[in-house]
């Protein structure tokens, strides 16, 4: 599904005043892209996830994926939040499952599998005060990747793992992606992540948030970090990141 964006502004209401968050973004991705976005704290990468996924419709401008213009939020664009957003009063398999019945014996055969996946084995009952924060997110990501979306939009969704958890999940999405095709838009502040994950970076500057770079990357699935080539092209986004994250601190 071909993703056009165009974001003439995206202004939010702070204190009577009207401030603009986002100025002026013009992207298009390809059918089967794994787009990652990094840039500083509040430059409106989630802002610009939720209007993706039509979370948020009050904007001037439009998205269409594929032939159509989003104007809701849909089954056909999953979505993991920052924060994992479980419903504390159903477990772990009743939270993937969630309005899917988990009775029916293909879905429950899907489900085992996630959490295998996922690696959460064994917690299947548990409920999400029992989890640490790392699990209930891997718990959001199997709910998401249950429902098959065309589209899936993942919001720092790694922010709270532990390097190896981390470490894995990028693997099992990375899996998922070369099994699937599905498109992949994923915001992250680490660089190393936007590089080892993305087809296409997108570096943000802030205050208002623009689009600075769109650099491709071009290294073949499955990517070595310790490579030569792969520490070249870190470095590479690195430098264009750096120049932009320095060119707002001096604006803001
Ligand atoms: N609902 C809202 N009402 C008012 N202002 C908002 C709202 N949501 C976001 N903002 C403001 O818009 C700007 C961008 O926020 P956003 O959450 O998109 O940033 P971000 O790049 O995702 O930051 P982070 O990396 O910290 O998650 C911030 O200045 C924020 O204060
Ligand atoms: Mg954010």
């Amino acid at each position: 599904m071909e993703i056009k964006v165009e974001i003439k502004e995206k202004a939010f209401m702070k204190d009577q005043k009207s401030v603009q968050v986002l100025d002026d973004i013009h992207l298009t991705f390809n059918s089967g892209d794994f787009i990652t976005v990094i840039g500083p704290s509040g430059c409106g990468k989630s802002t610009l996830l939720k209007i993706i996924a039509g979370l948020d419709v009050d904007y001037e401008g439009s998205v269409v994926i594929g032939s159509n213009e989003v104007k809701k939020p849909s089954i056909d664009k999953g979505f993991i939040f920052q924060e994992h957003r479980l419903f504390p009063w159903l477990t772990v398999e009743q939270n993937i499952a969630a309005n899917l019945p988990l009775k029916k014996p293909e879905l429950r055969e899907q489900v085992n599998q996630l959490i295998n996946i996922v690696r959460l084995n064994g917690f299947e009952k548990a409920y999400p005060k029992e989890l640490s924060g790392g699990m209930s997110q891997r718990v959001a990501i199997a709910r998401a990747l249950l429902r098959e979306p065309k589209v899936l939009l993942l919001d720092e969704p790694f922010g709270a793992l532990d390097a190896f958890t981390r470490q894995h999940l990028q693997d099992v999405l990375i899996d998922i992606w070369l099994e699937t095709k599905t498109t992949m838009i994923l915001v992250t502040h680490d660089v190393d992540e936007s590089v080892y994950l993305g087809t296409k970076v997108v570096v943000m500057k802030s205050k208002p948030g623009k689009v600075g770079h769109v650099i491709p990357i071009e290294l073949p699935f499955p990517r070595q970090r310790t490579d030569q080539t792969f520490q070249e092209v870190r470095n590479h986004v690195l430098k264009h990141f750096e120049q932009l994250d320095q060119y707002s601190a001096v604006e803001g």
